[in-house]
């Protein structure tokens, strides 16, 4: 056991996974980008009190923070996700509204490491300011919808719930109180903790003894004001609209305690309850205020890219993408034919790969089986004398004995590109 390894939580993300993740983040940009979206990349790490804006009843604030007093003394925390980065961002540079931004990249929690749930984990997600639309909510989960139809998952469930106006929301709880206060006896003691800092979030309560209590608990609906009820109904009209199924489910609160109006989360069919939250987000006017700026309305969200690849993983799609390079060049002569000959095809756009340290023909022909290449261009002492190289094509079809052949040096670049067009013919036939 070496003496260093990842802390609990954090994980190396090597290759060919690292591709994986890379195209994840390019497949998400190009969905929102082709809806106006620009990125935004704040920075891993801000002032504590900028994420003590999503709500002190949270866990993400009172557990699980990685805040810590840097060497200026500022109280600064890695961030535990970006929402709060946009909204502090929006009041430092004031951007026309509406503004239309997403990210990606990873946001840090200190909660229990498992399947699906790590200390050091990425997003992608969008944020949208300025705009008070109920079709812009439908924009927003429209674009999580198509960028999971793109990454070929078909087990994805949308839940949808509203949590009305604030005065409506603020109503609810106290009903939410009364009602939890009455039957505290039935409910599990973690749910009475959580009772007493935010009866919300004790909806969220997974626990089988809790269900009872919370099946007969008052519901959201019976509080919205009539504003609050038009825009729910125009989000599911226009949701209907665009043959997006979902589910309203009124227990879904949320973890983050700056939600207002529309709620809602994508879930795998193919996950663990614990740890089946693809993604989620909804509005949260107010966010911006709270952190010094002008009022704004704010909506967006965030989807998990560890737990959206492990939903992909069992559905069996959007697999590493093939990373191989084209071309494998195999020098028995020293190497400096190798260099050469790489730095030509590169410079014509092949992906090259060569050994390293003069090793014998059989050990470089296995690098070049190992690298996935299509074609083998090997020189040997005889070749540098008749100025000339081998082509040898590594993946023809089982059975068949190896074609290579000889062309002259300098014909190189042509030769090398008919025959990985026949490779490619050949490998996708
Ligand atoms: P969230 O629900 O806390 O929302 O996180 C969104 C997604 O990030 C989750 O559904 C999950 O897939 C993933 N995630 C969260 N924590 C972990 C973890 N420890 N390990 C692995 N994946 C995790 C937000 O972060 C809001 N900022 C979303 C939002 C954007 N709302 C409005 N705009």
């Amino acid at each position: 056991m070496p003496e260093f390894q990842t802390s609990p939580g954090m994980r190396d993300i090597l290759p060919p996974d690292s591709a994986r993740w890379r195209r994840f983040q390019a497949v998400f940009a190009s969905v929102v980008e082709a809806a106006g979206y620009g990125e935004i990349m704040p920075p891993l790490m801000e002032d504590l009190g900028v994420f003590m804006r999503i709500g002190d009843a949270t866990d993400v604030v009172t557990k699980e923070m990685y805040d810590f007093v840097d060497k200026g003394e500022r109280r600064v925390a890695l961030r535990p996700e970006q929402t709060a980065s946009v909204c502090r961002a929006f009041t430092q540079h004031r951007p026309l509204t509406p503004w239309k931004v997403y990210y990606s990249g990873p946001n840090f929690r200190y909660e229990k490491p498992q399947r699906g749930r790590y200390r050091q984990f990425d997003q992608v997600g969008i944020e949208v300011l300025g705009a008070d639309d109920p079709y812009l909510d439908v924009e927003v989960i429209a674009l999580g919808w198509e960028f999971y139809r793109r990454l070929g998952l078909r087990r994805v469930d949308l839940l949808l719930n509203s949590l009305g106006e604030p005065e409506d929301r603020a109503a609810y709880v106290e009903a939410l109180q009364t009602y939890f206060d009455d039957n505290s006896g039935a409910l599990t003691a973690q749910s009475r903790v959580t009772l007493a800092k935010n009866p919300l979030r004790v909806l969220d309560s997974k626990r089988s003894p809790d269900a009872a209590v919370i099946a007969a608990a008052p519901r959201i609906g019976a509080f919205y004001s009539p504003q609050a009820a038009a825009h729910f109904e125009q989000v599911q009209n226009g949701l209907t609209d665009l043959s997006i199924p979902f589910t309203i489910d009124t227990t879904l609160v949320r973890g983050l305690d700056y939600y207002r109006r529309t709620t809602f989360e994508f879930q795998g069919g193919t996950l663990e309850s614990a740890q089946n939250a693809l993604g989620g987000g909804g509005r949260y006017d107010g966010l911006v205020e709270s952190l010094g700026g002008p009022p704004t309305h704010g909506i967006g969200f965030a989807l998990g890219l560890d737990r959206t690849l492990l939903a992909c993983d069992d559905e069996g799609v959007f697999a590493a993408p093939d990373t191989s390079v084209d071309i494998f060049v195999v020098d028995t002569t020293g190497g400096r034919e190798a260099l050469r000959i790489t730095a030509e095809l590169r410079d014509c756009g092949f992906a090259t790969d060569r050994a390293f340290e003069n090793r014998s023909m059989k050990a470089q022909m296995k690098a070049a089986d190992r690298s996935g290449a299509l074609l083998a261009v090997i020189i040997g002492s005889n070749e540098v004398e008749a100025g000339t190289v081998v082509v040898r094509p590594l993946r023809q079809p089982i059975g068949e004995a190896a074609r290579q052949y000889d062309i002259p040096r300098d014909t190189l670049v042509s030769e090398v590109t008919q025959a990985l067009v026949k490779a490619v013919r050949e490998a996708s036939a």
